[in-house]
């Protein structure tokens, strides 16, 4: 595990870029594990800037998201799929039929969940997995849980990140109450992976997701068995660490 301390969010955001600059460079044609929240916005703005510069191709990139809440189309503003759109697919030169999320409005739930688990193997997997972090430790919308997870799944939300995601919404009640989400199987399953957090917030769920016990209680904390895992903070959400290493 490789731990990096940023200065701040636009040190971590260029920094998380840089990684994922590097990974398109030496493959063009990688597959992009992408997330969601307001966490990696800074990395895609970095992802903009570079192609705008012309030093960044994506024409041959494929993407793959983590998520997608059940019962949102991709026409709806709410959905990942529209803030993938807003926030990268429609600024740089990614092929609309490379880039994938999955369905929140397929009628068949299991099946799409199936199906976009084959999809990611008939991709050949994932290059380069960026992930943020949820304050219960979850990744994904892997939720604390009795077992981990393996395959894409639906699941449903904890109180505690519809109350976290309640802020991109009109009011709690609006908030879907459950998800389509990549399993930790799937995750772990990434050639490389890259983990953000940034803000006090994440500073206590940090320390224990890679400082604690492996449990699915904290879903984070298997990518401590992951073997090319690196963890990017910024000073606050370091916080915890930082305190726990001086006693
Ligand atoms: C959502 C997403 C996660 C993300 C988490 C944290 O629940 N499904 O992929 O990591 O939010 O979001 P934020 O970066 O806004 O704190």
């Amino acid at each position: 595990m490789r731990f990096i301390v940023a200065k701040d969010y636009m040190d971590l955001s260029r920094k998380a870029g840089g990684f994922i600059f590097s990974q398109i460079s030496l493959n063009p044609n990688s597959v992009l594990g992408l997330a969601t929240g307001s966490s990696p916005i800074g990395v895609y703005e970095q992802l903009i800037k570079w192609y705008e510069l012309d030093e960044l191709d994506f024409s041959n990139v494929k993407a793959v998201n983590l998520d997608e809440y059940v019962g949102l189309s991709n026409k709806d503003t709410q959905s990942y799929s529209h803030f993938m759109h807003e926030n990268l697919f429609s600024k740089i030169n990614i092929k609309n039929e490379n880039t994938h999320i999955p369905n929140g409005k397929a009628t068949n739930i299991d099946k799409e969940c199936d199906d976009y688990e084959s999809l990611i193997c008939s991709l050949g997997g994932i290059d380069m997995q960026l992930l943020g972090i949820g304050q219960n430790g979850h990744i994904g919308f892997n939720e604390p849980n009795d077992i981990f997870n393996k395959h894409t799944h639906l699941t449903g939300l904890t109180e505690s990140t519809i109350k976290a995601n309640e802020r991109f919404f009109d009011s709690y009640g609006d908030v879907p109450k459950s998800a389509i989400s990549m399993g930790i199987k799937t995750i772990m399953a990434a050639k490389k992976i890259v983990l953000i957090a940034s803000g006090e917030s994440k500073s206590e769920i940090v320390y224990e997701s890679f400082f604690g016990n492996i449990t699915p209680k904290v879903p984070a904390s298997v990518l401590q068995l992951h073997p090319d895992v690196t963890i990017i903070v910024d000073e606050l959400a370091y916080k915890t660490i930082k305190l726990k290493s001086k006693t």
